[in-house]
């Protein structure tokens, strides 16, 4: 492999922000799925730093290589690894255990053992392109071991871990059998940041009880002589970026093109999501199923487009959510939709961001209904495309966005009958009463954008170094 480029700055994370897919024509680059990257990318361009991630397919050894502008150094994953490590412990295990295991989490000794093997190639990939007291910033649940694999390496760097799901409440963390290697992992880190407080608070009682460390107003951690700073840093979205492009004549006459070719419906409601079974889809679309059974809503005027995007497709739950959701579509469709209008649009694809956009732009209500999310930036990205203060947000109250986007028709997705009277609510309300409600929720997400959400985490990263240091 060629010597891979150094940075004072390293990203580390399962996936590179671009996927690699082979066609007949040669090699296409995605952008790869999920809001980790779309939180992070404008960061490491700012910062002009490496990412080291996985390219999302066992095919090949790839070199270090740019893309658009970004210093990418790719790393392998063989096959056997890709089913253990990223299929097996990532998202078979601590998915389902971190989201409220709303799935069953499934524990298998070799999937641990893989885990352990490609966090220690990630760590020696970041002590290779790491300068001398550069800044390491580590990335989410599949990476937990590398803090303190780095560490190890490299004493010199400053090392930063941010979870991007939800960190659970003990009672759960506790089933997992490797569970304090998990908390030892994530130790070798300066600053360990949480989407929300209750995870960090989760963490700091972990390491109390089951590593006897000293806390410290759930903010600080002597770890073995060292301090560990942790914190909830709620992530978020580039806000003006994405304002920008939704004010664009394309996105603008896509939007029109849109809502014509849906018929111009008076309502236009929208679900987007990776197609995950935390995200609580089955309930939103039987929520509005029922509302036409009910004749409250008709399909004469009103159409709910659900995208769902592809996701980690060979996990079995994964299978049977896919087929779960698409059955309830073929039947409030085969029950409810008339001929040229059908109840659900329902689109198994993602799409690039000009086109989510305009279909932003383009519904009159936003639906977002997880059982469990870290952050949930689709809600963050709805409210910074709608810049004439129109439109309706329903958001699951157990999304990190709720604590940020109060002005939302707040939901419970468990209780359909609940979700029913908000999605009324929210099609009846009055303009000004929405105007109102969009207006805060914007400055909220224009405030606290993914580059305030960067720098208090960087300059607190250099902070608690500079603390450890000094102790
Ligand atoms: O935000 C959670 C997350 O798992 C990210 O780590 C990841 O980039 C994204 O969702 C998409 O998941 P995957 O890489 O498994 O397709």
């Amino acid at each position: 492999m060629a010597e891979p480029p150094k940075s004072s700055f390293v990203v580390v994370a399962n996936r590179l922000p671009v996927d690699r897919s082979p066609q007949p024509s040669g090699t296409e680059w995605r952008t790869s799925p999920g809001g980790l990257v779309t939180a992070l990318e404008p960061v490491l361009r700012q910062q002009e730093g490496v990412w080291i991630g996985w390219l999302g397919t066992s095919l090949d050894n790839a070199e270090p290589f740019e893309a658009d502008g970004l210093s990418l150094v790719p790393l392998k994953l063989s096959a056997d690894e890709v089913e253990r490590y990223y299929e097996g412990m990532s998202n078979a295990t601590l998915w389902p255990l971190y989201h409220d295991v709303v799935a069953k989490p499934a524990f298998h000794r070799e999937w641990w053992e893989a885990y352990v093997v490609v966090n220690r190639r990630f760590a020696e990939a970041a002590a290779a392109s790491a300068e001398q007291g550069a800044v390491v910033w580590v990335q989410d649940y599949q990476l937990q071991l590398v803090p303190a694999m780095l560490r190890e390496l490299r004493p010199d760097v400053r090392i930063g871990f941010f979870l991007h799901i939800p960190f659970p409440p003990a009672e759960l963390f506790r089933q997992m059998p490797w569970r304090d290697k998990i908390l030892e992992g994530l130790l070798g880190a300066d600053l360990v940041g949480f989407q929300r407080p209750g995870g960090a608070a989760n963490f700091s009682r972990l390491v109390r009880d089951r590593l006897g460390h000293k806390t410290h107003r759930d903010q600080i951690i002597l770890a073995d002589g060292r301090r560990v700073a942790t914190r909830a840093y709620p992530i978020s979205i580039d806000f003006s970026g994405l304002e920008s492009l939704a004010k664009s004549d394309a996105v603008e006459r896509r939007r029109s093109e849109i809502r014509a070719e849906l018929g111009n419906p008076r309502y236009v409601l929208l679900g987007v999501d990776r197609l995950d079974y935390t995200k609580g889809i089955r309930q939103r679309l039987r929520a509005f199923g029922e509302l036409i059974i009910d004749g409250r809503v008709s399909v004469e005027d009103t159409v709910f487009v659900q995208v769902a995007s592809p996701s980690r497709e060979r996990v079995d739950q994964y299978k049977e959510v896919r087929e779960d959701i698409e059955q309830w579509v073929g039947r409030i469709n085969g029950d409810l939709g008339r001929i040229g209008r059908p109840a659900i649009h329902y689109m198994h694809s993602s799409f690039p961001r000009d086109e989510m956009a305009a279909l932003f732009r383009a519904a009159d209500i936003m639906v977002v209904t997880p059982f469990s999310d870290g952050m949930n930036l689709v809600a963050k990205e709805y409210v910074t495309c709608r810049y004439e203060d129109t439109g309706a947000l329903v958001l699951s109250e157990f999304t990190g966005s709720a604590d940020a986007l109060k002005q939302a028709f707040l939901v419970n997705p468990h209780d359909i009958n609940g979700l029913k009277d908000s999605l009324w609510a929210a099609m009846q309300a009055d303009p000004r009463d929405l105007t109102r409600r969009m207006r805060a929720m914007r400055r909220q997400v224009r405030t606290n954008n993914i580059a305030t959400w960067a720098e208090s985490f960087l300059t607190d990263l250099g902070g608690a170094r500079l603390a450890a240091a000094a102790s």
